[in-house]
């Protein structure tokens, strides 16, 4: 739960908390991690459309079914999205050759999301390695804490959004400062990454909207209500689309940069940020290669299964994650019209790669699995190899075809082992 509520006042235990916790116990006694206790379900088929038809080759799907199954999850999950806004500017705040012991260019991009220079707006952190050819390939992924967290670099600007306060991280107040520069380097291998030949660009989420529920006031949101209107209308962006329309602003920053290959963007996110990569790379083309890290409910991970964290579940614990039409489907996911495995299959024929991690049940690696399986057939009605396996692979024995898959030991986070694989995989696809 996000609430900043110790549960105790000072004269007593707070009403408000015995609630909550009571409503939190509920449900985390309803969370199911036995395999046998999976109901059984009948996952909607990507390949029929909604009137019947089968889909019978690659024209009626990109013709028809891609466009439906594109619209059920804009407007029954994540909610519709706005488009590029016509007053949108880049303005280049930083471009420092030679840093990282002369191993990198560091470019740092205000993306202006309106035509007030006080409005909303991003941060995109690019590091390209100075001694590869360039275009180049580029990495990119949105960050919990913000850029400077990403890397002890002291050249990293600091967000002036809001920001979760986290004791470990040295963060007070909601406010970004020197105390936590590079805290979140662990997840960031950077130097590994410009060795590997790639470029990294980064964005703090929180610059688009930042993750708490306020009724939708702050952030991007409010910058496409219509006259009179005060929050999405129950079809229309919740914040996993908000952060997702970010990253595809910054692939419209990387169409005008000449040393950043732009048909070689690899759109990467872990968890939350997972699901939000998935609906980035679903509806936006222009990216070349799409990676989930643990993105569990919502991301890759089918919800039929109500294997670890249900719909239910996330829609409380984050009601402005999801548009509000995906809150009917609480305790009822097999009226869905879609599943997570049609999600993977929007982004067919593009490689696509999941991963998951053992302990991290509470995402369902199985049910993550599956999803993949299960958008096999659509890659493959496209002329690719799909996945090219037909069993759930061992841990650390990963799988690349034009999908990809791999499950590591340990638990939910992002390691040197994920990346290593993700440009693995990159590699045999952008290189
Ligand atoms: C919570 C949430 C998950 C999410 C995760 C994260 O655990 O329930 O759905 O993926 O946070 O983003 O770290």
């Amino acid at each position: 739960m996000m609430t900043e509520h110790t549960g105790i006042t000072g004269v007593g235990v707070c009403i408000f908390c015995v609630f909550w916790a009571s409503v939190c116990i509920a449900q985390l006694e309803e969370i199911n991690y036995d395999e046998s206790r999976v109901p059984e379900y009948t996952l909607p088929d990507p390949l029929v459309m909604q009137d019947g038809r089968t889909v019978v080759d690659a024209h009626m799907w990109t013709e028809e079914r891609r466009p439906e199954i594109l619209r059920l999850f804009e407007e029954q999950v994540y909610g519709k999205s706005p488009g590029r806004p016509d007053s949108m500017s880049f303005v280049m705040q930083s471009d420092v050759s030679g840093v990282l012991d002369g191993r990198a260019i560091r470019r740092q991009v205000t993306v202006l999301l309106s035509e007030q220079a006080d409005g909303p707006r991003m941060n995109i952190l690019i590091y390209i390695p100075t001694d590869q050819i360039r275009p180049i390939p580029i990495l990119l992924g949105m960050n919990f804490y913000g850029n400077h967290t990403i890397h002890p670099d002291a050249g990293i600007l600091l967000t002036d959004q809001w920001l979760r306060n986290s004791e470990t991280f040295g963060i007070t107040d909601h406010r970004a400062s020197d105390a936590s520069r590079g805290v979140r380097s662990g997840r960031w291998p950077v130097v590994r990454i410009l060795e590997r030949g790639y470029a990294l660009a980064t964005i703090y989420y929180g610059d688009i909207d930042p993750d708490f529920d306020d009724g939708f006031q702050n952030g991007v949101h409010p910058l496409f209500y219509t006259e009179g209107q005060t929050k999405p209308k129950p079809d229309e962006w919740g914040s996993i689309a908000a952060w997702a329309w970010g990253l595809s602003r910054a692939m419209d920053y990387f169409e005008m940069d000449p040393d950043i290959d732009h048909s070689r963007v690899a759109v990467m996110g872990h968890s939350r940020l997972g699901k939000t990569a998935l609906w980035a790379g679903a509806q936006d083309e222009r990216f070349a290669l799409v990676i989930s890290n643990d993105s569990g409910c919502g991301g890759a991970a089918l919800s039929r299964r109500r294997f670890g964290e249900t719909v239910e579940r996330i829609n409380t614990s984050f009601p402005h994650w999801f548009c509000e039409n995906f809150h009917r489907y609480n305790d009822r996911e097999d009226t869905l019209p879609v599943d997570q495995h049609m999600l993977i299959a929007l982004i067919a024929p593009r490689p696509v790669y999941v991963a998951s991690a053992e302990d991290d049940l509470w995402a369902d690696p199985y049910g993550e699995f599956l999803s993949v399986q299960h958008a096999d057939p659509v890659y493959r009605l496209l002329g690719t190899d799909g996945i090219p396996v037909s069993e759930m692979p061992q841990i650390e024995h990963p799988v690349m075809g034009t999908m990809g898959y791999h499950i590591r030991s340990g638990v939910h986070d992002v390691t040197y082992y994920d990346w290593e694989r993700f440009m693995d995989f990159a590699d045999k696809h952008l290189k």
